[in-house]
């Protein structure tokens, strides 16, 4: 089955107003050959989303989302504030959130159904720790992770799965394409054994450190439909580097 990948860009908390410019140069450089191919989206910190909306070929989305749509949560945003602004994903259940905030399967879950009620795709994450893996639990780990994460409404329309192991993200270290391989295989059996024929459509991003250099041979792998990248999406150059794997 073909599945059409989605390169997106998790800025995390990094950018300025200025950095405009270097998101209209990954506009510029999602050209039409490129939009033929793939979907291509940066997630810049909230107080961008606005600014970067009004780009229209390259969507926006937000890092994060309180599950409920309007009230008294200091500090959040939610998910029709997102779409308001002309976001259309969010990146929910990222380990820096589940890792630094305590965020749960059940809080990710609540937090994708609330991206769906605003109208947006949730890109939900899951993926092992270090320790996970060396007590060779990762499969286990992620099949539980992915089981749990997702609504049972979930479809290929309004969700993308992003396996990022932790150990991987910002360190410079991936698994071996086998090691990715073995991993996306299960996480697609499970999506299959649960969703049907749409199971086979929903997208399955590989994300930890993918660069221009490792890009083509993660990219090139059974069911990686894609990348989740963090520091290379910051700079065009890197960030068109890894979607030119597609060309
Ligand atoms: O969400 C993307 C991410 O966690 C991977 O980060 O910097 O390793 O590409 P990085």
């Amino acid at each position: 089955m073909t599945v059409r990948p989605l390169v997106a860009g998790n800025w995390k908390m990094n950018g300025t107003k200025e950095s405009y410019e270097e998101f209209a140069k990954i506009a510029a450089g999602y050209d039409a050959a490129l939009a033929e191919k793939i979907d291509m989206l940066v997630c810049p910190p909230a107080v961008l989303l606005a600014q970067f909306a009004e780009v229209e070929n390259l969507p926006v989305g937000a890092q994060n989302c309180h599950a409920a749509a309007s009230g008294a949560h200091t500090g959040d945003i939610s998910a029709e504030m997102v779409a308001n602004v002309g976001g259309k994903y969010v990146i929910v259940g990222h380990s820096e959130r589940r890792e630094g905030y305590g965020e749960t399967d059940a809080d990710v879950a609540a937090k994708a159904e609330a991206a769906w009620r605003a109208g947006l795709v949730a890109i939900v994450c899951i993926g092992e720790s270090l320790e996970q893996r060396e007590a060779g639990e990762t499969i286990a780990v992620v099949t539980e992770q992915i089981t749990k994460s997702l609504p049972d409404a979930t479809t290929s329309a309004n969700t993308v799965v992003a396996y990022e192991p932790i150990w991987a993200i910002g360190t410079g270290k991936t698994p071996t394409a086998d090691d990715v391989a073995e991993v996306h295989a299960a996480l697609r059996k499970s999506l299959v054994e649960r969703f049907g024929e749409d199971g086979e459509k929903i997208r399955l991003l590989y994300g930890g450190s993918v660069k221009p250099t490792n890009a083509s041979e993660l990219l090139a792998l059974p069911n990686v439909n894609g990348a989740l990248v963090g520091g290379a999406s910051l700079k065009a150059a890197d960030f068109l580097g890894i979607a030119e794997a597609y060309k």
